[in-house]
């Protein structure tokens, strides 16, 4: 079976709710008729106003996070209930800013990626590596750690998962990891994807690169056997660009 791409925008806490509708119009015309799958992750106080904007379109609506519980004394929490209710069929779990600002644990990630799967939600689950775990020969055990703890115990629903490798020293950087460098990585979380769910969901499961992904390069990281797409941050905030990025995505055998 092949792998469809996914190439989700996330777009952190840019826009507000008035600013992201002309922004989803102009994402609408630019990937019409494209053969990736495209998510776009405004804020939580912008989702509503990007539903109606890409309604009855193929543009789906993603968060950028979400709690666990399903509901209770959380102050400026957001379940997952609420964000299906929105209209989303995505959430971006466990991305580098939340794990080094906010402190996101792999236990937090697993349980977050649970409670979305329970939900109905498609989990996209970021791990990835900082500059310093990488040039001191921990790239690998990160990894593996990230991937074995976060993604624990899905069972089935280990399947719908989407991972996203997004190095952290590769994020916001303009440094983006070589087409080989992402490719060896890429490679990595589908062995460790094998090892938790077996060979044959491995090769279904959705691997996205972020970090710097931009319409110049967009088009070698995509050839890479592994790669199935992007995560894209400051890239995304402009339609045109993101635009070409979802253009340079093509389906793998
Ligand atoms: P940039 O594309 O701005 O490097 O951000 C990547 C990212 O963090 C997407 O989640």
């Amino acid at each position: 079976m092949g792998r469809k791409p996914i190439i989700a925008g996330n777009w952190k806490m840019n826009k507000t709710a008035t600013a992201a509708s002309p922004l989803a119009t102009a994402v609408v015309k630019e990937v019409a008729g494209a053969e990736a799958e495209v998510v776009l992750c405004p804020t939580f106080i912008a989702l509503g106003a990007v539903a109606a904007t890409i309604r009855g379109t193929t543009v789906k609506l993603g968060a950028q996070n979400l709690h666990w519980e399903k509901e209770g004394a959380f102050t400026g929490e957001i379940s997952a209930a609420m964000l299906t209710d929105m209209g989303c069929t995505h959430v971006i779990i466990g991305h580098s800013e939340r794990r080094a600002y906010f402190h996101e644990t792999d236990a937090d990630v697993n349980r977050k990626t649970q409670a979305a799967l329970a939900a109905g939600l498609t989990p996209i689950v970021c791990v990835g590596e900082t500059l310093e775990e990488r040039e001191s020969n921990r790239m690998e055990s990160v990894i593996r750690r990230q991937v074995l703890e976060g993604l624990a115990g899905l069972g089935s629903g280990l399947g719908s998962v989407v991972v996203a490798y997004e190095p952290v020293w590769a994020i916001g950087t303009g440094r983006t990891a070589s087409p080989a460098q992402a490719q060896e990585v890429h490679a990595l979380i589908r062995r460790l994807l094998a090892e938790i769910g077996g060979p044959a969901v491995a090769q279904t499961i959705r691997i996205q690169y972020g970090g710097s992904v931009k319409a110049a390069n967009a088009a070698e990281l995509f050839a890479q056997p592994d790669i199935d797409g992007g995560l894209i941050g400051g890239a995304a905030l402009d339609a045109a660009s993101f635009g070409a990025i979802v253009k340079a995505a093509r389906s793998k055998a």
